[in-house]
């Protein structure tokens, strides 16, 4: 039996959890409750993630204080999460005593280490408010175009991008006070003092998905970098240990939570588990982290880094998931798309959802649509039409003519053992998070069970004279194969298979209990298991969460973006207004463009610079991110196709005069290329 410590990411205290949340819960719980049917012992705990700047500043305009602001949204979240069966075994907050002397101790060591460094960051400060503010936090005119409004790192309207300190009539968004350049000692964490560590580590067996660990070879390519930990006061987190007024950046105590979360867990329901066998260096245990794309550095450098550098075991493995996007596209609130948890559950059934998401999950490191008539469809062709058919149309009979007990021998033990031996490669595809493999081989079992009931027919041998014992003997496979398919579901639909586990009056509902055939068993009564996915709720849900943008856009929208940001997180997934009309998508210039050269850009891991003809008199330069995907040497002499009526942006190494189009799903690259026959300058429509 292994021990295991799963996680998931801790979200934000600060916003609800959505349908993009859900994904990688549900994907956790899928695989905590598939290892635990295997016999495993499998701990699995979350938290919410408490601290920070935009937690602080949310508190703030609420009129609570954060400890008020974390509570309220630690109650929506576990609501949230219950609702949909993800079970943990504990949920805590990152603002915990214990998540505070772990954090400490960490720091500590890494101190003691030599891995701290000490050094005056000079940055704009709010004098009225107090405090130093992000790029996000401050506005004012573009020094290139003039455009007024524009936030602290990048012009909106021209895509200039500059320092802060460069903006026209600069203004705290805070306060409107003008900000003043200020200089205060920040605390790295030497990041570089594990770089050989780090890359033997990424690439260890099963630690990484190969494509993350591929992307992780271009940072260590460019060089690892001192990693800012320090925030300075007013900052709602924890404060450093002998630096008054200096506070670890959230990302510094979020992962910690992993520990303390798991800690609190031993402490105040387990206390027959052991930190240490868990957490201390040489430990056998396994500790895995299900994550999203976008935190794949913090878990994969900081993270390990902090740990090894404090004496304590690295993470067994890193699952990492993708975006999720809904009917093809980013989440949209004016779409109705930006689905929220308890929206969905005002409306639907959560185990739809569950099933849906794990027929689309694989191991790999992809994006998953949530496709709303596809899901009505797989739900009700799969569950409602394979699945829960089968118990349907057999246990009527058990029930009213056998006295609800099963045959008292097996018809059919070749077909029943056929069920039971496909269990073997079911789980291993759950434990190797290929879930939509599993759901396949589910599914082609129902079918078969199916055609097995269709070809038999009970329902015209109940109307034919002596034919009881064939009716009772075939109903009671039928049993036996929905038995077998409500146990392989159960990591999935666990709903589903409690009630199913009632209906058969079974002790157990383990993957190895399946094994047992059942014969002159007693069942109870049948009750209807699932009802099909009325597509009516659907539209029902989508115009909620219309509605619930209505709502939304009382509170400051800015700040939602501002709070991104300042947590260095990717831009979120929504998208509000991504619908043109012809007469906008007219206006771009599309160019067939040959690129002439292609040369690296030194300084930047990203980046190439290229010249390309586009049939003007004067070839144009073009920085393009493709630098992972392609080579200088790959490039010269193709034909790609070009923005060519993109405002100049300047970026850092020049400027560039247009872009290139490609196509990208995070772990590539892959330049847009037309046909033979075209030629550069080509209009491109
Ligand atoms: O990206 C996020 O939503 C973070 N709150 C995840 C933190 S995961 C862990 F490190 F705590
Ligand atoms: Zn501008």
């Amino acid at each position: 039996m292994r021990k295991i410590l799963v996680t998931n990411a801790l979200p934000y205290a600060n916003g609800p959890i959505h349908m993009g949340h859900l994904l990688g819960y549900i994907q956790a719980d899928i695989w905590v409750r598939a290892m635990r049917a295997m016999g495993h012992d499998v701990t699995y705990v979350c938290a919410d993630d408490a601290h920070g700047t935009a937690i602080m500043l949310r508190a703030e305009a609420n009129g609570i204080s954060p400890e008020a602001q974390i509570a309220n949204v630690q109650k929506e979240h576990i609501r949230d999460f219950d609702g949909f069966g993800v079970h943990f075994d504990h949920y805590d907050s990152t603002n915990s005593d214990e998540n505070k002397a772990r954090s400490e101790e960490i720091y500590i060591k890494n101190r003691e280490a030599g891995n701290i460094a000490i050094r005056p960051v000079t940055q704009l400060f709010d004098p009225e408010k107090g405090m130093f503010l992000s790029d996000r936090f401050i506005k004012g005119t573009c020094p290139k175009c003039k455009s007024e409004d524009q936030y602290g790192d990048a012009c909106e309207v021209c895509g200039t991008t500059y320092n802060a300190t460069e903006l026209l009539d600069p203004r705290s968004t805070l306060s409107g006070a003008t900000p003043v350049e200020k200089s205060s000692d920040h605390y790295f964490f030497k990041l570089p003092n594990f770089a050989e560590y780090l890359q033997k580590w990424t690439r260890d067996q099963g630690r990484l998905p190969v494509s993350i660990a591929n992307k992780l070879d271009e940072w260590f390519d460019a060089g690892l970098s001192d990693w800012d930990i320090s925030r300075d006061a007013p900052y709602f987190g924890f404060e450093i240990p002998d630096a008054p007024n200096k506070y670890f950046y959230v990302w510094v105590d979020a992962p910690i939570g992993y520990m303390s979360s798991f800690e609190n867990y031993i402490k105040t329901k387990r206390p027959d588990l052991s930190f240490d066998d868990f957490w201390k260096k040489d430990s056998q245990n396994e500790v895995y982290h299900f994550i999203g794309k976008d935190i794949v550095y913090f878990h994969a450098l900081f993270w390990p880094a902090m740990l090894e550098g404090a004496n304590y075991r690295t993470p067994s493995g890193l699952f990492v998931n993708g975006f999720l996007t809904v009917n093809g596209q980013k989440m949209s609130k004016s779409r109705g798309t930006f689905i929220k948890a308890e929206t969905y559950l005002q409306h639907l059934n959560p185990e739809y959802l569950r099933y849906y998401f794990a027929s689309k999950l694989s191991d790999k490191v992809e994006d998953s649509d949530l496709n709303l008539d596809d899901f009505v469809q797989k739900v009700n062709s799969d569950l409602v039409g394979k699945v829960v058919n089968i118990a349907s149309r057999c246990a009527k009979f058990i029930n009213s003519n056998f006295n609800n007990t099963l045959s008292s021998t097996c018809a059919e033990p070749e077909l029943v053992q056929s069920f039971i031996d496909a269990g073997d490669s079911i789980a291993k595809a759950y434990e190797a998070r290929e879930f939509s493999a599993a759901i396949r081989e589910i599914m082609a079992l129902a079918d078969r069970a199916n055609q097995y009931i269709d070809e038999k027919k009970p329902w015209a041998l109940a109307k034919q004279e002596g034919q009881e014992q064939q009716v009772h003997d075939v109903c009671s496979v039928g049993i036996n194969l929905f038995r077998q398919l409500a146990v392989y579901l159960s990591p999935v639909l666990p709903t589903l298979a409690a009630q199913v586990q009632a209906f058969l009056q079974l002790e157990s509902f383990g993957f190895e209990s399946r094994k047992q055939i059942l014969v002159a068993h007693e069942i109870a009564q049948f009750q209807p298991l699932m009802q099909r996915v009325d597509p009516k709720a659907v539209t029902a849900m989508v115009d909620a969460s219309k509605d619930s943008l209505a709502a939304a856009a009382e509170a400051p929208k800015v700040e939602k973006k501002k709070e991104k940001k300042a947590e260095k997180k990717p831009e979120p997934k929504v998208d509000e207004a991504e619908i043109i009309g012809i007469e906008d998508f007219m206006k771009v210039d599309l160019r067939v463009a040959q690129v002439l050269e292609a040369t690296i850009v030194e300084g930047s891991d990203k980046l190439l610079q290229l010249t390309l003809d586009i049939g003007e008199a004067e070839p144009r330069n073009v920085f393009s991110g493709i630098r992972g995907s392609y080579a200088p040497e790959d490039l010269k002499g193709k034909l790609v196709v070009m923005v060519a009526n993109l405002a100049p942006r300047k970026m850092r190494f020049g400027i560039s005069n247009g872009m290139v189009l490609a196509a990208g799903n995070g772990e590539g690259v892959w330049v847009i290329s037309p046909e033979s026959g075209a030629k550069a300058g080509d209009k491109v429509s």
